[in-house]
């Protein structure tokens, strides 16, 4: 069972000014998955916080994957990104480049996201943008890597080669 944790990072929404909508459909997306959420928080978008919410989900709960919504723009405040490459110890760049490519079908904002993604000891973290139609559509695109992506990572899977077709 992948074990996930899911982070929403928005200043209107830690104070209960904004209702939380993108972190509750990450957490249907990934029940969906059939994965187990089994933490999540609202948090403001102070970095520090951030790196702090996202050591504690991969050092002390020891989560397979985090996700993170919101702060991955260009407004002042938005840290998240900065955040999770001062946590992560390898960069895992293919995540958010096929976020980008995909979601530039979608909308030329698409480009305005900067969001990254890594890895932590044994946790997989994903920046995805904040608003839930721009969660959707960036889950999607790599939901169907992440499995094998955190098989590998747990080193319960073996090779590569073979086990998946090509598109
Ligand atoms: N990605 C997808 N797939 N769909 C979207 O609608 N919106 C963009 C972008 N990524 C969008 C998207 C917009 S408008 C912004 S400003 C950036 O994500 C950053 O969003 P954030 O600051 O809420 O993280």
């Amino acid at each position: 069972m992948v074990k996930v944790g899911i982070i929403t990072v928005s200043d209107k929404g830690s104070q209960g000014e904004r209702e939380d909508k993108a972190g509750p459909l990450i957490r249907q997306m990934i029940t969906e998955q059939g994965w187990e959420v089994t933490a999540s928080d609202i948090i403001p978008d102070e970095q520090h916080l951030i790196e702090g919410k996202l050591m504690e989900y991969a050092d002390q709960l020891a989560l397979d994957l985090v996700l993170t919504t919101g702060g991955t723009g260009f407004a002042e405040r938005d840290v998240t990104p900065e955040a999770t490459l001062a946590v992560i110890e390898k960069q895992a760049p293919g995540l958010a480049e096929a976020m980008r490519l995909e979601s530039l079908k979608v909308t030329p904002m698409a480009m305005l996201s900067r969001a990254t993604a890594g890895i932590r000891g044994q946790t997989l973290i994903v920046n995805l943008p904040g608003s839930p139609k721009a969660v959707r559509e960036c889950l999607n695109v790599i939901l169907p890597a992440l499995d094998h992506g955190i098989e590998i990572l747990k080193g319960s899977a073996g090779e590569c080669a073979g086990k998946f077709h090509h598109r």
